[in-house]
């Protein structure tokens, strides 16, 4: 699976530009899959079983683009100003490198001047910053307005940790096509999603929920472990299973989702916790209020500095995902 994680990982594929996640993936779940299309907002929809008068039709929502980085303009000596695609931190990015979509890199930095501010107190701000594209001018600068780029940041396994730039939601796309793998029959309709535009608000997701029109559904993707120095206020750790979402800021779960998701875990005798954070939101918002309604929740992958081009993951936590996953997709769903 670790080699399926880096390839995801490493392929740039910021909001709205997925096609290079979509086509790696398509080939990774074609043989498994009794159904591939893909909609107009660019989602892969793979099914798995059929609608029956006794089972479900489950939605489980990945999201294949990342955050990343879109021209606003090109000075006459080629330095390259940048809006944010999705929540960038400005702390992450100065001496940070970026590759576009057509394949070229620059390096992010900061006016001359701002640097002290940026060792001291004050946060920087991206509109202080530039993309370097090693040109000089502006006719040998490979980028121009409106092109995209996301961080550029080589796969690391750590051992027990991986770490990486887009975790948030490769690592979700990885743990459902390996689910999609192990599960070799289900007695429900399953439909595994893989989304795009999530970081831009969840706007695949919200399309696809539509169209599949689920009875029951969840997101899997990455949520913020704060188990690092002077750390507090978070009690998602690290290694301690995947977390079963109970809060964020775009849901709150049914409580018979969140009691499915635990009996599932706790009849696999797999490790897992419960999630409530303040901010931000998932897939599983955009499933929630499709169309009635849904009973919606999320699995999450604990992991460290998310939205950063190092976030790190716990490789148990990713394959008790898997686990918790097919079980929650191929078994008879009881929601009390
Ligand atoms: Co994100
Ligand atoms: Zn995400």
């Amino acid at each position: 699976m670790k080699e399926l994680i880096k390839k995801l990982v490493e392929t740039t594929g910021p909001s709205g530009f997925e096609h290079n996640i979509r086509e790696i993936l398509r080939k990774e779940v074609e043989p498994y899959a009794d159904e591939i299309r893909i909609d107009n907002l660019g989602n892969l929809i793979v099914r798995k079983g059929v609608k029956t008068d006794s089972n479900k039709r489950i939605m489980i929502s990945g999201h294949m683009d990342e955050i990343g980085v879109m021209v606003t303009h090109v000075d006459e000596n080629g330095f390259v100003r940048f809006a944010a695609v999705g929540g960038i931190n400005p702390l992450t990015c100065v001496g940070s490198r970026v590759r576009f979509m057509n394949g070229s890199v620059g390096v992010i930095s900061i006016e001359f001047g701002t640097f002290g501010e940026f060792f001291g107190i004050q946060k920087p701000t991206l509109d202080k910053m530039y993309i370097d594209m090693g040109a000089s001018s502006i006719k040998d600068c490979p980028v121009k307005v409106g092109y995209v780029a996301a961080f550029d940041r080589p796969f690391e396994d750590l051992g027990k940790r991986l770490v990486s730039k887009a975790m948030d939601d490769r690592i979700a796309t990885a743990i459902m096509a390996q689910a999609l793998k192990d599960m070799k029959s289900t007695v429900n309709e399953v439909y595994f999603v893989f989304s795009t535009q999530e970081e831009v608000g969840l706007r695949g997701a919200t399309t696809s929920a539509y169209s599949v029109d689920p009875e029951i559904g969840f997101a899997i993707d990455v949520t913020p472990t704060i188990d690092t120095p002077k750390g507090a206020f978070n009690d998602v750790k690290l290694g301690n299973g995947p977390a079963i979402k109970v809060k964020d800021s775009s849901l709150v779960v049914d409580p018979r989702v969140v009691s499915w998701m635990e009996k599932a875990a706790v009849k696999l005798d797999i490790p897992h916790q419960f999630e409530v954070i303040t901010a931000g939101g998932t897939d599983g918002g955009a499933i929630n209020l499709t169309r009635g309604g849904v009973p919606a929740g999320c699995i999450s992958v604990p992991t460290r500095y998310v939205h950063t081009p190092s976030e790190m993951v716990d490789y148990e936590d990713v394959l008790n995902c898997v686990k918790l996953t097919v079980e929650l997709a191929s078994q008879p769903v009881n929601l009390d």
